[in-house]
């Protein structure tokens, strides 16, 4: 049975549920003590630099701060992170055939399930803030946004992976892809040189969850300085930390859980 969603105190994740059709996630609204924040958008919009920034300004708030990334964010995800973006090669130094689709969805997966388990979900445990360069709105804006999956089965592979944590604030770096990719140095992974249209697709796919998510996720105008994005994301942060103080007695919860949701309409 699917019920609708119960925002915590202070999380800015309102409804969790993706699907247009289908099963509705459902939220338990579990608290937990962290403060868990992501970064997204496409490549190139400057996530790298202002999660510092933003490591550094909890930092002086007086937080433990964890920055980190998906794919990637563990032993095991850098090995994963590999195969992602350059592929298997042969003995022989040949490129092996293309990940398929679907086993780029459970990659994508098993690098966030391990991720989830060995470092944020202990980190928000000891109350610390955890800052991810990229977490499950990657899935749902590459995966099933860009490539042939659809959002429900991306979401539900994910809910899965991460048990349901979700960030109570999500900071979307929006861009064109003629700006973000002039940005672009070094060469191009398997992704990057994927094209203009996967790229404006995928941008497109997260300005729609953001349009879906409309608490949690924040869309901030990257193609402004450096200066000018950290100005947006640090007014925004201390709205979120001082909302937090206020609700801390209530819940203390700046991270959200909810219940797996099931493929076939029953949470
Ligand atoms: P990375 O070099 O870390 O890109 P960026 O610096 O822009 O974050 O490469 C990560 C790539 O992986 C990026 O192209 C997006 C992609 N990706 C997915 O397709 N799905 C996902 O779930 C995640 C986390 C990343």
């Amino acid at each position: 049975m699917t019920q609708p969603v119960t925002p915590t105190a202070n999380s800015a994740v309102a409804d969790p549920t993706l699907p247009q059709q289908g099963p509705v996630p459902v939220a338990s609204a579990a608290p937990m003590p962290g403060l868990f924040v992501s970064l997204e958008g496409v490549d190139g919009v400057g996530k790298s630099t202002q999660a510092q920034r933003l490591q550094a300004y909890l930092q002086s708030r007086g937080m433990r701060v964890h920055l980190t990334r998906e794919p990637g964010g563990t032993e095991l995800g850098v090995i994963v992170r590999g195969l992602l973006l350059h592929g298997v090669t042969r003995d022989d130094g040949t490129p092996a055939s293309d990940i398929s689709p679907r086993t780029e969805a459970l990659l994508y997966a098993a690098d966030r399930a391990q991720h989830v388990a060995q470092v944020v979900r202990p980190a928000l445990a000891a109350g610390d803030a955890v800052i991810c360069d990229r977490y499950i709105d990657s899935s749902l804006a590459y995966q099933a946004g860009g490539r042939e999956l659809t959002a429900d089965d991306v979401l539900h592979l994910s809910e899965w992976a991460t048990g349901g944590l979700w960030p109570a604030r999500t900071y979307l770096l929006d861009m064109d892809y003629q700006e973000s990719s002039r940005r672009l140095t070094g060469e191009a992974d398997r992704l990057e040189s994927a094209g203009a249209a996967f790229f404006e697709r995928t941008r497109q796919a997260f300005l729609d969850l953001a349009q879906r998510f409309p608490e949690r996720i924040k869309v901030i105008d990257a193609s402004a300085s450096v200066d000018e994005v950290w100005a947006a994301i640090k007014t925004d942060v201390d709205a979120l930390l001082d909302a937090g103080a206020q609700n801390a007695g209530q819940s203390g919860s700046r991270a959200v859980e909810s219940a797996p949701a099931s493929a076939e309409g029953g949470a």
